[in-house]
């Protein structure tokens, strides 16, 4: 185990997927409020310190459909962004793949398709999802690139799907079955 201070969840080359932290809270509000960083995240709304502190409260009746890891740079020691599933539906067995890299100097750097990578696999060899979904705008290159880049399928564009800026974006969309993902790491091997 390396020098972190937060529990590590799965283990990564560069980076490792960690357990979120309610001490970090200070660093998600400074992610998601950068417009650089939210700019095609679909962080439209300031995000205050009480609404991430809600995130760690416990909640009666909660749907477990929501799971959300911390990118922890192994070599640098520090937390630079965030990934998880969104609106897990368990019965049919899909869920949206989401990932942001709150600390642009890591950009460009190969981080976000390791860590999809390892979301995938985690999304379908732990958790036994049958299908991964999601999209981007066409004008946020890295992040549709990341999509290909691990073998998601292009599924089609959504016209003026997100209003950025004064102008409507069009929104490429993208999937992945356990099955083509199994296929395509025997390849690999
Ligand atoms: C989008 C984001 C996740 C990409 O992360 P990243 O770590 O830079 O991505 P990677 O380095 O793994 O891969 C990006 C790929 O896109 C390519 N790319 C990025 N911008 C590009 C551009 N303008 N033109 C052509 N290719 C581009 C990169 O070259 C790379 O491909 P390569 O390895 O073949 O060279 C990151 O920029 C981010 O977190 N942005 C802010 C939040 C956000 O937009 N999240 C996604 C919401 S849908």
């Amino acid at each position: 185990m390396k020098d972190k201070d937060v529990p590590v969840f799965i283990e990564g080359e560069t980076i490792c997927l960690a357990v979120q932290n309610s001490e970090h809270i200070d660093l998600y509000a400074k992610w998601m409020n950068n417009p650089k960083v939210r700019v095609f995240a679909r962080w439209e709304m300031p995000i205050r310190l009480e609404d991430i502190k809600r995130w760690f409260e416990p909640r009666k009746g909660r749907v477990h459909n929501f799971i959300v890891f911390e990118i922890w740079h192994n070599k640098d020691n520090k937390p630079i962004g965030s990934c998880g599933l969104a609106w897990i539906d368990w019965v049919s067995g899909w869920a949206n793949a989401f990932l942001s890299i709150g600390e642009p100097e890591y950009w460009g750097q190969n981080i976000a398709t390791e860590t999809t990578e390892m979301l995938v696999e985690y999304a379908f060899n732990e958790l036994n999802l049958h299908k991964l979904q999601g999209g981007a705008a066409v004008e946020n290159i890295g992040s549709w690139s990341v999509a290909e880049k691990v073998g998601f399928k292009f599924n089609g564009i959504r016209k003026d799907e997100m209003y950025v800026d004064g102008k409507y974006y069009n929104v490429k969309t993208y999937g992945i079955l356990k099955e083509d993902w199994m296929k395509r790491k025997k390849e690999i091997d």
